[in-house]
């Protein structure tokens, strides 16, 4: 994977350094950014007509890659017997609780009135119709990833969904990440637009489980640990983290003799993905159970032998994350 020294690159790392200056400049200077940024370009980029709810093969197509995404568990609130994708969910944060927004097509109140191109936009690049960042609770930063012909599936698939009309409940958030214009600087450190690459001197497996691992399935929004600005860090990718997933510790999935599940073969790891059964006999609990059930046990196995792959040749890291004490 490549990374691109731009001066971007560069912004970032001086801001890095300085984190008291990056709160200043958080709060106070990307306002005056944000109101410079060409958003037009990027929001009216088409107008194409939400047409596509008839083509079957297209939402066929989209249906699966909506399962790869786990779409599903966030944006469906279960625990409360909600909608299916009318939102509502709550994901408690350090920096507060999120609530999922509708993406049903319902006109008003879910997504229903956006273009294609809209939707593509807010899943590349992190942007809201009306030119507004999005909170990297929506793993857009991941999702960026993802090939524009899956996007359209996607976007096929979710506009053949039955519309629910529900309001979408406002963020809990506190002072400063209250404040959305905030992540216009948080972009600029830690968000890099872009498709997956595929790595020429890999098999087409490897490629494919890379695509599935860390586009759609976007599995090191939990696995790796986050700094305190909550960007996973790039060096302790899938080593696990204390309280990555709304609380919950998450356990180092690095090929890692001990601290990992380097003693997993690559079948028991596709068939955990399947099933949730451990090698040991232990079924998968928690958020990752949700993972299980709603996204990876749709995949064929074919594809999660894939992801096991690319898991089982990602650098093994020594890393245990902490139990904590007590609540
Ligand atoms: C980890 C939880 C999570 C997952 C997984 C997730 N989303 Fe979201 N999504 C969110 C949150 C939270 C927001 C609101 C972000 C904000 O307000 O800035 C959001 C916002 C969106 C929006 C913008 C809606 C609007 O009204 O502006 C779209 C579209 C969307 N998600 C689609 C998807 C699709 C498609 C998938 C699956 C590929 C997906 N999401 C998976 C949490 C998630
Ligand atoms: C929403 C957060 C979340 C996401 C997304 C997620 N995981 Fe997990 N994962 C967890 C948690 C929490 C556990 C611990 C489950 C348990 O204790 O039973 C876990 C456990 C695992 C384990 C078992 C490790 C062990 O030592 O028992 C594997 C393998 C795994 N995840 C792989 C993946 C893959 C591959 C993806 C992407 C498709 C993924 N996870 C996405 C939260 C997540």
């Amino acid at each position: 994977m490549s990374m691109s020294h731009s001066r971007h690159a560069t912004v970032s790392r001086h801001l890095r350094r300085c984190p008291r200056l990056l709160v200043w400049f958080a709060a106070l200077a990307l306002p005056a950014l944000a109101a410079a940024w060409p958003v037009t370009g990027w929001t009216q980029a088409s107008n194409t007509s939400n047409d596509t709810g008839s083509n079957t093969e297209l939402v066929e197509q989209g249906a699966y890659i909506f399962r790869a995404g786990g779409c599903y568990e966030c944006h469906t609130d279960t625990k409360n017997k909600g909608a299916p994708l009318a939102g509502g969910r709550a994901l408690p944060t350090p920096y507060g609780t999120f609530y999922s927004p509708n993406i049903t097509p319902d006109r008003e109140t879910g997504i229903g009135s956006w273009t294609e191109a809209q939707f593509i936009t807010a899943m590349r690049h992190g942007l809201a119709p009306d030119g507004m960042p999005y909170y990297p609770a929506f793993p857009y930063t991941s999702f960026t990833k993802i090939t524009d012909a899956d996007l359209r599936a996607l976007w096929a698939y979710l506009m053949a969904q039955p519309p629910v009309k529900q309001a979408n409940k406002p963020h809990d958030l506190g002072f400063p990440y209250n404040l959305r214009m905030a992540m216009w600087g948080w972009r600029l450190l830690f968000f890099e637009p872009g498709v997956y690459q595929a790595d020429a001197a890999q098999s087409a497996a490897w490629n494919r489980g890379a695509y599935l691992v860390t586009a759609l399935g976007h599995c090191g929004e939990c696995h790796t640990p986050r700094n305190f600005l909550g960007a996973m860090k790039a060096d302790m990718r899938f080593a696990g983290s204390a309280d990555n997933a709304e609380g919950e510790r998450v356990p180092n999935i690095t090929p890692h003799a001990k601290a990992g599940i380097g003693g997993w073969s690559e079948k028991d790891i596709a068939d955990y993905l399947g099933s949730g059964m451990t090698p040991d006999g232990d079924f998968a609990g928690g958020l990752m159970g949700d993972v299980i059930e709603y996204s990876t046990k749709y995949l064929t196995q074919e594809d999660r032998m894939a992801m096991a792959a690319y898991l089982k040749s990602a650098p093994a890291i020594d890393y245990t994350p902490p139990r904590k004490q007590q609540k």
